[in-house]
């Protein structure tokens, strides 16, 4: 059987992760698709740019217009990353009959209900496995492998370079900037890092997997996204000396009101072994009503453990090359007209547990005044851990371990709190989920 032409759109970090694993191991996949796999047209910005990957037999151009119009090629890999140049070329692709493979997560959270409608229509193939958690295998766990379940909620840790400065930070007391400077510079950061520190490639993530999960659209837009930027390490220490470690997760959670749609940092037992993945790994826990919790874990980001899911993917398309469109597995796990709009809740609805780190005057009725506010508002305290002054401040920080409540009325209780004269700075506060599997 003739190969089956492949275009990649960037040869970049995963490009060349993907055309080295499809050289490496083109024997195996061949015998795992039917047909071989060859990448005929490939195009990056600067052509004298020399490459971690093998060029042989591949024709590098400058215009990506190219790639997506050539007639020889079937199925394009999309690997520019971005959302405008990514969206126009991948929509032009498709118009011209090509099945698409991204690791795009951008693209996919923003336009892929246009995308998806366009490629229904032109009766191919978007395949998206590397667009989440990197080389874990978890869309297609999702879609498929847990199809029997009403699957209850997810929470993971989706963003490899937040994990990876977070760790750094952890254990090797590292500056934020010099560890987000090293994720960089091993390949798993964004074109611009804001993405990843500040929680919104997460929530592109997270969107996808609502989405496949729930059966819903994907509603990227109205998620809750606050990032690890103002995370401070008197925080991190004080958490771990109470048993507990901070990750940026990505929570969507089915509620009676609505979805919980949320990436935020967020304290977690350390004994749950989510607690426990670190570095640039991601891990993501989905809780199906038959299966019970699993958990699936791997590296989140990186060159081959990308193209792992990108190949994947591939070899997904050539196989079902043949298969009537009807019968293909639905892009967004369910069936397109089987999609059910569900509102997704405001965090001021979404109810979690929280800590809480005060600066207090150390005189006689100041806890009481705080624990009063609280329990005004209907907020039960897990426990409280009062410290030592720092040398030469009449200020003592004061941590305070609540159970769960509205965001609202935590808002609420905040505000009253930095009114207090016995308190200095601002209140300090995380958000903190025990992630058991009663948790629904
Ligand atoms: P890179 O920046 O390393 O690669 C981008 C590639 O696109 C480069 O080869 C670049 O060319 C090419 N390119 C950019 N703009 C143009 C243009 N206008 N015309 C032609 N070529 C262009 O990105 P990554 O490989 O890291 O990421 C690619 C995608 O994969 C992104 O969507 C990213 O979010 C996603 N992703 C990345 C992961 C990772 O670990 N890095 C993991 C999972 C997903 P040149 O080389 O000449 O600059
Ligand atoms: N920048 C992303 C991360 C790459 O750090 O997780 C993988 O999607």
């Amino acid at each position: 059987m003739k190969p089956v032409k492949i275009g990649m759109l960037g040869l970049g970090t995963v490009g060349c992760g993907t055309v080295n694993v499809l050289a490496r191991n083109g024997q195996e996949i061949t015998r795992r698709a039917g047909r071989e796999i060859k990448i005929v047209q490939a195009c990056a910005r600067d052509l004298s740019k020399i490459r971690p990957c093998s060029m042989e037999g591949i024709q590098l151009v400058s215009d990506p217009h190219q790639v997506v119009r050539n007639p020889e090629i079937e199925v394009i890999v999309e690997l520019i990353g971005g959302y405008e140049l990514a969206r126009t070329l991948v929509l032009e692709a498709i118009a011209n009959g090509k099945h698409v493979v991204t690791a795009n997560k951008a693209l996919i959270a923003i336009y892929g209900n246009e995308i998806f409608a366009l490629a229904q229509k032109k009766k191919v193939m978007v395949a998206f496995e590397a667009a989440v958690a990197g080389g874990i295998p978890i869309i297609k766990s999702v879609r498929e492998g847990l199809a029997g379940n009403r699957i209850e909620w997810l929470a993971g840790i989706i963003n490899g370079t937040s994990n990876y400065i977070l760790t750094q930070m952890r254990d090797k007391g590292a500056d934020f900037s010099d560890a987000l400077k090293e994720a960089q510079r091993l390949g798993f950061a964004e074109a611009d890092p804001a993405y990843d520190v500040e929680g919104i490639d997460a929530t592109h993530k997270l969107a996808i997997l609502a989405a496949i999960a729930f059966g819903i659209p994907l509603k990227c837009e109205q998620a809750y996204t606050e990032g690890i930027t103002k995370i401070t390490r008197m925080d991190v220490q004080y958490a771990e000396k109470l048993g507990y470690r901070l990750k940026l997760l990505g929570i969507a959670r089915r509620t009676n009101g609505g979805v919980e749609l949320r990436v935020h940092p967020t304290l977690i037992p350390e004994r749950r072994l989510i607690a426990n993945v670190d570095g640039a790994m991601n891990a993501v826990l989905v809780k199906g009503d038959a299966v019970g919790p699993t958990l699936f874990y791997g590296a989140g980001a990186g060159a081959e453990p990308t193209a792992s899911a990108i190949v994947a993917d591939l070899v997904d398309v050539v196989r079902t090359l043949t298969v009537d469109p009807n019968s293909r597995v639905p892009h967004l796990a369910f069936q397109p007209d089987a999609l059910v709009d569900m509102p997704i809740l405001p965090i001021e609805e979404v109810e979690t547990s929280y800590y809480l780190r005060l600066h207090a005057i150390d005189r006689p009725g100041v806890l009481a005044d705080v624990t009063r506010i609280l329990a005004d508002l209907g907020i039960s305290i897990e426990s409280i851990l009062q410290k030592e002054p720092n040398v030469g401040e009449v200020a003592v920080p004061v941590i305070i371990l609540t159970q769960r409540v509205k965001e609202k009325n935590m808002n609420e209780a905040i505000a009253r709190i930095e009114k207090l004269d016995s308190i200095k700075d601002r209140v300090a506060r995380i958000r903190l989920e025990h992630l058991n599997c009663e948790w629904v």
